[in-house]
């Protein structure tokens, strides 16, 4: 027997956070009748459902995605936008591990494992993400300190950062650098620079972990091999310190 939060998110529903959501809102069942209070235990013998849909184990898939700028990150879209389901294969069910903007590209996971998901999304773990700027605006020596000490800003924390400059541009008052962050809030990577007085022109995720778009064209899907899927989960677990 397990908890029902851990089978959800074993069936690739969603991550276990969302199923724990999702039981106090009084949308799963078990045996048909409704569970609203979480530690209670089942296993996939029992009929269980989330919204009336029954849930199945589900072989577990992992794919990197190549996002191309210009679909969202969601599964669906009420303004019937390009998603990125769009670019993966029709007949796995997978969910978006975490959000890249609209107008953000690269490296995306997708699973329909939902325990991986959290693991990989959870603040108390640091997966270094890394990002390639172009920049409205020319970073400073301050700037630069204060990204790597990591600051405040509006009253959200935002930890030390890597920063590499890679280029710039006088002329057109441009930066291009490559920024790796340690945690993944809502479009931190916009927010830290407009906090600095500069602007995001362009974001492109660069890797994931050690995970890169090597070999993808944007819109691209590749596999995980289990060898990664394992390392990054002891990545993850390495940085919960
Ligand atoms: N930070 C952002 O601001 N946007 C993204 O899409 C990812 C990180």
């Amino acid at each position: 027997m397990e908890r029902l939060q851990k089978l959800i998110a074993q069936s690739g529903v969603c991550s276990r956070r969302k199923a724990e959501e999702l039981i106090l809102a009084g949308k799963v069942k078990v045996n048909g009748k409704v569970v609203s209070t979480l530690g209670t235990k089942a296993d996939f013998s029992d009929r269980i459902t989330v919204d009336g849909k029954a849930i199945t184990r589900d072989e577990k898939v992992y794919y990197v995605l190549n996002k191309p700028k210009g679909c969202v990150s969601t599964v669906k879209d009420d303004k019937d936008r390009h998603t990125v389901m769009d670019y993966v294969p029709l007949n796995v069910r997978v969910f978006p591990v975490g959000r890249l903007d609209y107008d953000t590209s690269g490296v995306l996971l997708m699973t329909n494992d939902g325990e991986f998901a959290n693991k990989m999304l959870h603040p108390r773990y640091h997966l270094p993400k890394t990002y390639e700027v172009n920049l409205q605006g020319t970073l400073t020596d301050e700037d630069i300190r204060k990204l790597r000490k990591g600051f405040t800003w509006k009253g959200e924390k935002f930890a030390p950062a890597k920063v590499f400059v890679k280029d710039k541009d006088p002329i057109r008052d441009r930066t291009f650098l490559n920024l790796t962050i340690y945690e993944g809030k809502n479009h931190q990577v916009k927010k830290m620079m407009e906090a600095l007085g500069h602007e995001v022109r362009r974001l492109n995720r660069l890797s994931f972990g050690f995970v890169t778009t090597e070999g993808l064209r944007p819109g691209e899907v590749r596999r995980l091999k289990p060898y990664d899927v394992r390392k990054l989960i002891a990545m993850a677990e390495d940085g919960d310190k």
